[in-house]
């Protein structure tokens, strides 16, 4: 099955690649330098050369703190480029899976969120994505838009890779203990997504919606530091730390997270029988994966 995939660069756009084989699944990916989503005559054109049976849309503007003062950019990655993308699939009669964020919520339910819950988004990244997911709803039956949330993984910037940079430079970690959530692998997603693709039939009818997937439990930001400072310490690569809690008043940036944003993700391991990796075993994997290749980390 011919796959494209967006933002082939990201965390979770270079698991697809990399795990795509196995699944029977030919992917392409092409880099933003030669398909820049801003731009859809660029889109179309791959499009046209490709031929693709399916979609999975992991590009996104995800510089959250950024997103505050470049709106406009934001807007035009995560809102308009997916309604092209959709727009395309319709008219091709094939199907789109979207990914999404926990961040179009507000983090005030204080239980774990559904997804027919209302969004709410605190900030411009969140409101792009809400965006983005509407406009693939209105112009396409056949998508699977799939909120995932605190993604990791060995590639790219990551709070996974931020702890272990920094933990070799200050004397002292202090982390946000305030907002909880569900760390995600981005290997792990990417599973799943190639799982969902591959129970996809063309042109059959297939459960359509909106769906969450995360790792299993939760935590918050001064548990995932803790997880990976033990794992090191468990490796023998460090002998000691100081990891202090802190609200998130002591962390001010420009824009507001949820506090709580845990995503309820029943609905996917029903509907195509998922199991989901606990976020400690998922966490430990990419410490060794980052251990295993020391130049990553930096
Ligand atoms: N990261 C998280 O914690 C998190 C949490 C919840 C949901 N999500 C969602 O999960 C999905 C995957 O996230 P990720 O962490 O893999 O993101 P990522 O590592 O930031 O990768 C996003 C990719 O999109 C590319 N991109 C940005 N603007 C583009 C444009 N105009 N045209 C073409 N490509 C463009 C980026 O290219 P450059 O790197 O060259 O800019 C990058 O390769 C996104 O939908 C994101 O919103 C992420």
């Amino acid at each position: 099955m011919k796959v494209f995939v967006t933002g082939g660069e990201g965390q979770l756009g270079s698991e697809l690649i990399s795990q795509a084989a196995p699944h029977g699944i030919d992917i392409l990916a092409p880099p933003l330098a030669q398909m820049d989503l801003t731009r859809p005559e660029q889109v179309d054109r791959v499009w046209d050369e490709f031929h693709p049976a399916a979609v999975i849309n992991a590009a996104a503007y995800t510089a959250v703190d950024r997103a505050e003062s470049e709106s406009e950019l934001a807007f035009a990655v995560n809102a308009e480029a997916p309604a092209h993308i959709a727009r395309r699939c319709a008219q091709e009669h094939i199907p789109l899976i979207h990914i999404s964020t926990d961040y179009v919520f507000d983090g005030l339910k204080g239980s774990p969120y559904r997804e027919n819950d209302p969004v709410a988004p605190l900030g411009v990244y969140g409101r792009s994505k809400a965006e983005g997911e509407a406009g693939v709803r209105s112009r396409l039956k056949q998508h699977l838009i799939v909120r995932t949330a605190w993604l990791y993984s060995a590639h790219g910037a990551n709070f996974v890779k931020t702890v272990m940079r920094l933990v070799g430079e200050r004397d002292e970690l202090r982390i946000v203990d305030d907002q909880i959530g569900c760390p995600t692998c981005a290997a792990d997603l990417a599973d799943a997504l190639l799982r969902m693709v591959g129970q996809l039939t063309p042109g059959a009818e297939a459960p359509w919606g909106t769906y969450h997937y995360c790792g299993s439990g939760v935590t918050s930001w001064y548990g995932m530091a803790l997880h990976i400072l033990n794992t090191l310490m468990a490796r023998g690569r460090i002998t000691s730390f100081r990891l202090l809690p802190i609200t998130t008043s002591e962390y001010p940036t420009p824009a507001r997270r949820p506090p709580y944003s845990v995503l309820d993700c029943a609905r996917i391991e029903a509907a195509f029988g998922l199991s989901r990796p606990p976020w400690r075993q998922s966490v430990a994997k990419t410490v060794d994966r980052l251990l295993s290749n020391a130049d990553s980390i930096r």
